[in-house]
Formats: structure tokens, sequence, C-alpha cells
């Protein structure tokens, strides 16, 4: 359990999962990690129409990007919470900018569309919607895994980074509750019910109360920050972060790190490959 993972085994370990098959066409077509600087202030090119001949943006993949003020970002999504929930408000904080600052394929997205991950998707309390908006946005940013690992990578890390985090961690300008100071719990999960429930049991307050609400938005918010710092860094080509935990490779099997949380002690060993 004490080798180091690597950025490779990610890729390869992802064809394991079966990632890969998944990335149609649109995928194949990808230019190479320049193209993510075709979009900068810079270059001023403005990606809005699609010249004749040439694939609809929608379709091209990755998608570009230029540096965001993680405040801003931060403030949008701890007001966007209130609208669009966790996940939808982290995708909103940064499309939104992108749409302003970059064009298409941002204007004609539909952020709304992931509500759905509110409640750790439809309520069920799995991966925290800011999580999963997170990893999203870095896909469509970076580019499928299949060319370049880094898109699967920052979503790792940012799952652990939350799962360790003393959140929330940033405080909004105008507070809709907590005014007077917030409780703060580390989740130990990316899961949203032991997210929710560490913060609910230490604080006391319910799910339906303003406060808990409150603690919601601040975490999307502190995850849109953190997002943006990290694109911001990988923009510059300063994004040299090593792989935090991996499943596939430390397990054999998809899991989080933090087995003894639901096994307890006698935490169960995957079949090994050889023995199938
Ligand atoms: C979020 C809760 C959770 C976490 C975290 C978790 N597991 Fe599990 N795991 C389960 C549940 C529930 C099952 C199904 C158990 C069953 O049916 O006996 C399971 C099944 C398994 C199985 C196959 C069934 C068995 O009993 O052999 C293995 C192996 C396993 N887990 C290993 C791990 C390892 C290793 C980790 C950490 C790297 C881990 N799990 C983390 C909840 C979890």
């Amino acid at each position: 359990m004490e080798e180091k993972i690597t950025r490779r085994d990610i890729l390869a370990k992802a064809a394991v999962l079966g990632v890969g098959i998944a990335v149609g066409s649109a995928g194949t077509r990808i230019a190479s990690a320049d193209t993510a600087e075709t979009g900068t202030a810079e270059s001023g090119n403005k990606n809005d129409e699609p010249k004749s001949g040439e694939e609809p943006v929608m379709r091209q993949w990755p998608w570009p990007y230029v540096k965001l003020d993680p405040v801003e970002t931060a403030e949008l999504a701890y007001n966007g919470w209130y609208e669009l929930g966790c996940g939808g408000t982290v995708v909103m904080s940064i499309f939104s900018q992108l749409a302003e600052k970059v064009g298409e394929p941002y204007k004609s997205f539909p952020d709304e569309s992931f509500v759905i991950f509110e409640g750790g998707l439809g309520g069920w309390g799995t991966l925290c919607g800011s999580l999963n908006g997170a990893a999203m946005v870095c896909s469509l940013i970076i580019g499928p895994p299949t060319k370049d690992e880094t898109s699967v990578l920052m979503a790792i890390n940012t799952m652990d980074w939350y799962s360790h985090a003393i959140m929330p961690i940033y405080v909004p300008k105008e507070p809709r509750a907590n005014v007077d100071g917030i409780v703060h719990t580390v989740s130990d999960s990316p899961l949203c019910h032991v997210s929710v429930g560490k913060w609910e049991k230490e604080s006391k307050f319910a799910t339906s109360s303003p406060e808990r609400k409150d603690r919601c938005a601040r975490v999307s918010a502190s995850v849109a920050y953190k997002l943006v710092m990290t694109l911001n860094e990988w923009i510059d080509g300063n994004y040299h972060e090593e792989v935090t935990w991996f499943g596939p490779q430390k397990a054999l099997m998809p899991a989080q790190y933090n087995c003894a949380d639901c096994h307890g002690k006698n935490v169960p060993k995957a079949p090994q490959p050889e023995k199938k």
C-alpha cells in the first residue's frame, strides 16, 4: 500500500475501469495542450462563431480557459447556491465568467442542468455536488483523460483536499446565516451524506435550517475558490501535484481512501487479479 502512484498510473488504471471507450469522436479530434491557450485574453481570440466546415464549438474539447479571480468566483458560487444547489453553482460560478471573457461554448452552455447534483445527486447523499461540478469543469477545460490525465488528477485531488479541509473555508462578504461565526468540521470523505452529517452532528442544525444552507453554500464557494486557484496554476504551467489517492491502484478496486469509516476494523481485500 506504500507504492507511489504516478500520473501515468491513472491513465493506465482508468483503462481498467473501462474509461476511454466512452470517449467519443469529439475526444479524438482534440488538439494538444496548447488548445487551452487559444482563448487567453492576450490572443484576443473570441471563440464565438464556428467557421464553415468547422466542428461546432460545443463539440470541441477541451474548452478555452482564462484566469479568473478566486474571490469573485467564490462570491458567485455562494450566492448562486440558493438557486442552483452545490453542483450547479460551482459550474455556473466559473462558466458564467468564461462566457463573459471567452464567449462560446460557455455562452450556450446550460449551467442549470447541474442542479441535479444537489444533495449528492438528487438528495441521495453520494458525491458532494460541488465536487461533481468541479470534476465536470476540470474535464471540459482540461480535456479527455485518454489524452491528458490531468483532468482526473485535478478532480481526484480536489476530492482529497475537500475530505481533509476544515470546512467551510470561504467566508462570504454577506453571509445569509451563521453571521457571528460558523461551526467547522472535517468530513474525511467526499460524500455529501457524511460531510453534511458530521456538520449537523457538531452544529445541531437541521438540514432545513438557514444555517445548514449557508454552510453548504460556503462549502461550494470554498470548492469554487480552490478550483479556480488550481486552474490558474495549471494555465500558467505551474500545476505539478502528485496523485493523493487512487483506489484502483492502492486497493485494486474503485474506493475512497477511508476504508475503516464504513468497514470498521476488518477492511476486506479485493480479489487479486491472478486469482480470477
Ligand atoms: C463509503 C463506505 C465505504 C468505504 C469508504 C469503503 N467501502 Fe468497501 N464496501 C462498502 C460496502 C457497503 C460494501 C459491500 C459490503 C458487503 O456487501 O459485504 C463494500 C465492499 C467491499 C469489498 C468487497 C466485499 C468484501 O467484503 O470483500 C471490498 C474488498 C472492499 N469493500 C474493500 C474496501 C477497501 C479496501 C476500502 C478502502 C480503500 C473500502 N472498501 C472503502 C463500503 C465502503
